[in-house]
């Protein structure tokens, strides 16, 4: 049975946990938060479109690393968190948060249909009280011009019947400082209310140091998200630009990196690498851009720092060439190990891995390629682009041994996952191609790596 209530109830169901609070999208983002929401005691409905996720959910187990089996289970167990795959239990919950995917298309042009789809399910069952949030990542407009009109077929008021705020995830998979616990939320609602209710329920799951910010609008909500994402974006580009100079001036960067990072202010330290790659920074900026056209305007900076950190994973390629080509052997035919697929350090995230396209570039090349990373048993490889086989190709990952490193005619480390012992595999190595300065600290073999 759906109870008609009124937004004036939401604040004493908020402070009694007797709010019923649904999350839609239950990935790296979505999962995370649907565990601190029922952490703090809220019953929580976790829905997501993939059945196969939403049961291995209810069975207790989970798909992401920052998220234990031992700390899912429990809340399961218990009856506080459930996951479904369909929309059907969506009128009865009191608040939604949406956490759903927003890639790009293959022209890098924004793909709300994921944020279309959670929000016209969400408006066909839509009631008077509820509270929608939305957490995805999008350009400024998405939750008034995208969402809203979707929730507006239900025939009710915003800000009145049903409040909507925006509020960016920025949850940083792998970081062991912070998590969605202890990480400061920004908030943006349609109305002064749509933001003090969204406050009031990130004020139930937040750390006490973790602070709630309000800015006058979703739009302001939706652009802050993109301005830290494009401090990033741009910041690395820097700094693969200053190694590409290095490297051309035979200064090691990262030297010159660590000795800046001795300034106590006006300096943080970023660092260079294979190129960017997750759900985020080679995505988010790109909306911005897109959106930034409307209104006859070119987002420079963004759109330079995105040419840069594309191009890292050509680089990469050519050093490789270049190593190879100084112990007197082609890239073609030669055997290449690539250690890393995830698209940073300690995550089994895999999406847009400058890892995986330098795979596609030494295939194209025509490499002997194998990978490995602990976290990622298979990739798939689109060959298209690149070369006239137009098959995606899927590669598994293989076993890493003596034998492994031993047969490769360069091993290529382009993620420095933890679990890796680096002496090792430089000691059984004959040649290392190292992007991401993963051997800084070994104590024998240094002349077999290539630092880039
Ligand atoms: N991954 C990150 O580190 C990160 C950090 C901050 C913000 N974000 C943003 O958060 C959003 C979600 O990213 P993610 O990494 O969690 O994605 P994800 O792919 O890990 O998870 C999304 C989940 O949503 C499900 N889904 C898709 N459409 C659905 C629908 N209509 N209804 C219900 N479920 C649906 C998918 O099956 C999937 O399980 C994106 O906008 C992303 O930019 C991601």
């Amino acid at each position: 049975m759906v109870s008609v209530v009124s937004l004036d109830r939401l604040p004493a169901l908020i402070t009694s946990k007797q709010a019923r609070v649904g999350v839609v999208g239950l990935g790296y983002v979505g999962l995370p938060l649907a565990l601190e929401l029922a952490r703090a005691g809220f019953n929580v409905t976790g829905f997501d479109t993939n059945s196969a996720r939403a049961a291995s959910v209810n069975r207790g187990i989970s798909h992401i690393l920052d998220v234990s089996g031992e700390e899912l289970a429990p809340l399961v167990r218990d009856g506080l968190l459930h996951a479904v795959d369909n929309f059907e239990q969506a009128g009865e919950l009191d608040i939604i948060f949406i956490c759903v995917p927003t890639p790009h298309d293959a022209a890098k042009a924004p793909d709300l249909s994921f944020v279309e789809a959670a929000s016209r399910e969400i408006g066909s069952h839509l009631r008077s009280g509820q509270l929608i949030i939305l957490e995805s990542t999008s350009y400024p407009g998405t939750t008034e011009e995208v969402m809203l009109p979707l929730l507006q077929a239900s025939g009710l008021t915003p800000g009145e019947d049903f409040a909507v705020a925006f509020s960016p995830e920025r949850v940083d998979p792998g970081n062991k400082a912070f998590d969605t616990h202890t990480t400061p939320k920004v908030v943006g609602g349609l109305t002064p209310r749509c933001s003090e209710l969204t406050k009031l329920v990130f004020e139930q799951i937040l750390d006490r140091q973790a602070s709630v910010h309000i800015v006058s609008s979703p739009r302001a909500a939706e652009m802050t998200k993109l301005l830290e994402n494009c401090f990033r974006s741009v910041n690395i580009a820097l700094v693969n630009e200053m190694m590409l100079l290095c490297d051309r001036m035979g200064i090691n960067v990262w030297e010159v990196i660590d000795a800046a990072a001795t300034k106590p202010f006006g300096y943080m330290p970023f660092y260079p690498g294979p190129g960017v790659g997750g759900h985020c920074i080679p995505v988010d900026p790109y909306y911005l851009s897109w959106k930034a056209r409307q209104y006859d305007f070119y987002t420079k900076f963004i759109e330079l720092a995105a040419e840069i950190n594309l191009s890292m994973p050509f680089y990469v390629v050519s050093r490789v060439a270049e190593a190879l080509n100084s112990c007197e052997k082609s890239l073609r035919d030669s055997k290449v190990l690539l250690l890393g697929a995830a698209f940073k350090k300690d995550v089994n995230d895999a999406r847009n891995s400058p890892s995986v396209r330098v795979m596609e570039l030494l295939l194209k090349e025509g490499a002997c390629l194998d990978y490995h990373d602990p976290y990622v048993e298979e990739v798939t490889v689109g060959l298209g682009i690149f070369s006239r086989r137009s098959r995606d190709i899927k590669l598994k990952a293989v076993r890493l041994d003596e034998a492994t490193l031993k047969a490769a005619d360069c091993v290529v480390i382009t993620v420095a996952h933890s679990a890796y012992d680096f002496d090792w595999i430089v000691a059984n190595s004959g040649l290392v191609v190292d992007t991401v300065n993963a051997t800084r600290s070994i104590k024998a073999g240094s002349q077999k790596v290539v630092l880039i």
